[in-house]
């Protein structure tokens, strides 16, 4: 790769501008060399490269530094994990979120997000990114502890991990940004509030567990079964039990919360603040979204089926997955020697992903960074199972896929039933290439509006 400064390498236009240094990397060949320092990262643009890095030879890689780093944070769950340890953990988890406990969500999903949208009314404006951010922990509260929320203090879990989750999540994008050793410790104001953060989400995990271990152990199995509703996510963890029979110890119980807490919530509030963003920017696509709320849902709370009937909703969000995929970039790092693309990476060396070059690559998309939903109308085969990994691929790929679909469907009906979006005049969004690819500080007016009482955006100058 060109453009090599001397000592720092390319880190610095990596830093300045990632998403202009993948665009521009991603036309360079399958797989293009990159100076980060002192260090050589190996960043590949091959879609079958890339396709066979993740599935065919999955287990010759493990997630590489970033996750180093991350399993000192949070602990060694599924996302941090390898091989063995890995498997075993996604089998334990994967009836949390098959398709019949998704579904099982989708009305604690479908009351939580109404309340918060309907604390919009009488306001005339938000800021979509942090309202995104507090939607999607608090319907992760909801879905992962319900059942063991005391009725008279509803919100205990999500009250926590309000308070302490977004600090922990700018700290990691600011720690992501400027990796230097040591000044992490220094005791600033801000890494004091990041420790106190984390302290707090380690003892809150611990806590939910021995809440939901003596709740079960209090229940006789006969409540259990007669319990109305669904089992929340944490008590299905908890249940389930590997081929051995051997189930989640709650040392592991633990770090697949704080897991989840990091992987849940921050990709799902990214995609929908780009959504809204998308939508109040253009009032003929917000129209469509609008109409077909109104058809579907109103503003009645969505049942599972009536997610499955909102196909222009639906584009518009995977349009939204591909041009601003969370997951831009992701790191392997392989234990022997790779050959890549005719190149023989080293053991241990940092290999990047390009996602982001994959989703705005001309071949596979004409016109890439044109926004249209309507390219998923009748999409490439072979494009789509090549150049789309908006939820990853092979066994690492997002657990949650389901639970984020239900959550963006139901989110985006719900606001667009109740509210027309309209962006600040003069407010800018740009994308912020952190630990995901969010737009950061979205600013929007909101009018409020009646189901099906639209006129014609083409009539109000819109
Ligand atoms: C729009 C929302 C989301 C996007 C775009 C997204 C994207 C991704 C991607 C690209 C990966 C693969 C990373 C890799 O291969 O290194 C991943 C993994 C993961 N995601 Fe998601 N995710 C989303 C929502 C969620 C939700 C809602 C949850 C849980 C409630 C979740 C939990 C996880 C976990 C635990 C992993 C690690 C899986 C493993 O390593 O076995 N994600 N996600």
């Amino acid at each position: 790769m060109p453009g090599a400064w001397p000592l720092l390498g390319h880190a610095p236009a990596l830093l300045r501008d990632p998403l202009k240094f993948l665009a521009a990397a991603y036309g360079l060949g399958e797989l293009v060399c990159v100076r980060l320092g002192p260090a050589t990262a190996y960043l590949v643009n091959g879609a079958e490269e890339i396709r066979r890095i993740l599935v065919t030879e999955a287990e010759d890689y493990d997630k590489g530094f970033q996750f180093d780093y991350l399993r000192w944070l949070i602990g060694d769950g599924v996302a941090t994990s390898s091989g063995a340890k890995h498997r075993r953990q996604r089998r334990l988890m994967r009836p949390a979120f098959d398709h019949s406990h998704v579904e099982g969500y989708v009305a604690t999903m479908g009351r939580t997000i109404a309340d918060q949208v309907e604390g919009w009314e009488g306001r005339r404006r938000i800021e979509a990114g942090a309202e995104m951010r507090a939607l999607t922990m608090t319907v992760f509260a909801r879905a992962m502890f319900e059942s063991v929320v005391d009725p008279r203090r509803p919100s205990y879990a999500s009250e926590e991990i309000l308070r302490s989750l977004p600090v922990l999540l700018d700290g990691i994008g600011r720690r992501a940004l400027l990796p230097i050793p040591g000044l992490n410790s220094v005791p600033t104001p801000g890494n004091i509030r990041f420790d106190r953060a984390r302290a707090g989400l380690h003892a809150f995990a611990d806590r939910t567990v021995a809440d939901h271990r003596a709740a079960s152990a209090a229940a006789p199995a006969s409540d259990a079964a007669a319990a109305p509703g669904p089992a929340d996510l944490l008590s299905t963890l908890l249940a389930a039990v590997d081929e051995d029979g051997s189930g989640m110890t709650d040392a592991q119980a633990h770090d697949e919360i704080m897991t989840l807490l990091l992987g849940g919530t921050e990709t799902t509030a990214g995609a929908l603040a780009w959504t809204l963003h998308v939508l109040a920017g253009d009032q003929r696509l917000q129209a469509e979204v609008q109409r077909e709320a109104d058809a579907v849902t109103g503003r009645a709370l969505p049942s599972a089926a009536d997610l499955g009937r909102l196909p222009f909703t639906r584009r518009v969000v995977e349009e939204v997955l591909r041009c601003y995929p969370a997951g831009w970039i992701v790191g392997r790092r392989p234990y022997t020697d790779r050959e890549i693309a005719g190149t023989v990476v080293p053991a241990g060396a940092q290999v990047l992903l390009n996602f982001y070059g994959l989703h705005h690559d001309p071949g596979a998309y004409p016109d890439p960074d044109r926004f249209d939903p309507d390219r998923w109308l009748d999409p490439d085969p072979v494009a789509l199972r090549t150049h789309y990994l908006p939820f990853g691929l092979g066994p690492h790929s997002c657990i949650g896929e389901g639970f984020a679909w239900s959550e963006m469907l139901i989110a985006v009906t719900a606001i667009a039933s109740r509210f027309t979006l309209r962006p600040v005049p003069g407010s800018k969004v740009r994308p912020m290439a952190r630990t995901t690819l969010h737009p950061g500080v979205v600013p929007l007016l909101l009018e409020p509006r009646t189901p099906g009482a639209e006129r014609d955006p083409a009539t109000t100058g819109a």
